[in-house]
């Protein structure tokens, strides 16, 4: 199906070069979908790194959109006043530092309360809307790894690699615990697991983007795989479907 015009050959990067192709559909996307504290981020970040390609953490743009709604003391089932706040964010991403308003946020936004908000606002179907051409955006050559729960399903959904990455609700908690202990934040496994198991079914139940891999996804769990052995195989099936396209 894919061919000499498909983004995953290396035969239409080798001719990008040369011309002045700049149409969108023309970059390659990787999206890498899965539920929560999977390891999609770690797992993205050094795919995007190996690749020198962009990355998109979309589940930060939710995480803004709550932490601008608390801060601002938006109701939070106010979906119409929830959009102006999505359409209204003014983040950059930095060398790994994410700014809102200018001020650095990256920290602020990992809190578990900025989570458990930003996956019950990421349920308003018109919130989802309001951050879907911010998302596009980082769609920018030489490639973007995506990031999320509906990169593959919605949002680049002619992505020439799709992943879908688990990992035992177990495991995932224990991440969680490491990586909010690591940042300072304080953290308790039987809280962190409720949590995760909540955040887990309001992802799959909800009406618009329910997280599930999307048609065609590889699904990887990562339950008993190191982070290098997770990102390894990523890399090997974008080399596979870069030479077989
Ligand atoms: O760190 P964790 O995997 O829990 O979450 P995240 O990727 O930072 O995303 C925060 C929340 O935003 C998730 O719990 C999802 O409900 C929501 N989200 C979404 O609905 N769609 C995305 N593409 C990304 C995140």
């Amino acid at each position: 199906m894919q061919g000499w015009n498909s983004p995953c050959t290396s035969s239409f990067r080798l001719r990008l070069q040369f011309s002045a192709m700049t149409s969108l559909d023309s970059i390659p996307v990787i999206t890498i979908d899965g539920p929560t504290a999977s390891g999609k981020g770690t797992v993205a970040q050094l795919v995007a790194d190996a690749l020198h390609f962009h990355y998109l953490d979309s589940g930060a743009l939710y995480r803004l959109t709550a932490l601008s709604a608390l801060t601002g003391n938006v109701a939070l089932d106010d979906e119409t006043a929830l959009v102006d706040v999505a359409g209204a964010l003014k983040s950059t991403f930095q060398g790994g530092e994410v700014f809102l308003n200018g001020d650095n946020v990256s920290m602020a936004i990992r809190a578990e309360k900025v989570g458990n908000t930003a996956s019950k606002i990421a349920a308003f179907p018109a919130v989802r809307q309001a951050l879907v051409e911010l998302q596009l955006r980082f769609r920018e050559a030489p490639g973007l790894i995506a990031d999320g729960r509906d990169m593959g399903t919605v949002i680049f959904p002619n992505a020439c690699l799709k992943v879908f990455l688990t990992a035992s609700a177990e495991a995932r908690a224990e991440r969680r615990y490491k990586q909010l202990i690591g940042k300072g934040f304080s953290a308790n496994m039987h809280d962190l697991l409720k949590d995760l198991n909540e955040r887990d079914a309001r992802d799959a139940n909800r009406a618009v983007a329910p997280l599930k891999p999307a048609e065609g996804a590889y699904l990887l769990d990562t339950s008993y795989l190191t982070v290098n052995q997770a990102v390894q195989q990523v890399l090997d099936w974008y080399g596979a479907v870069s030479k077989s396209a």
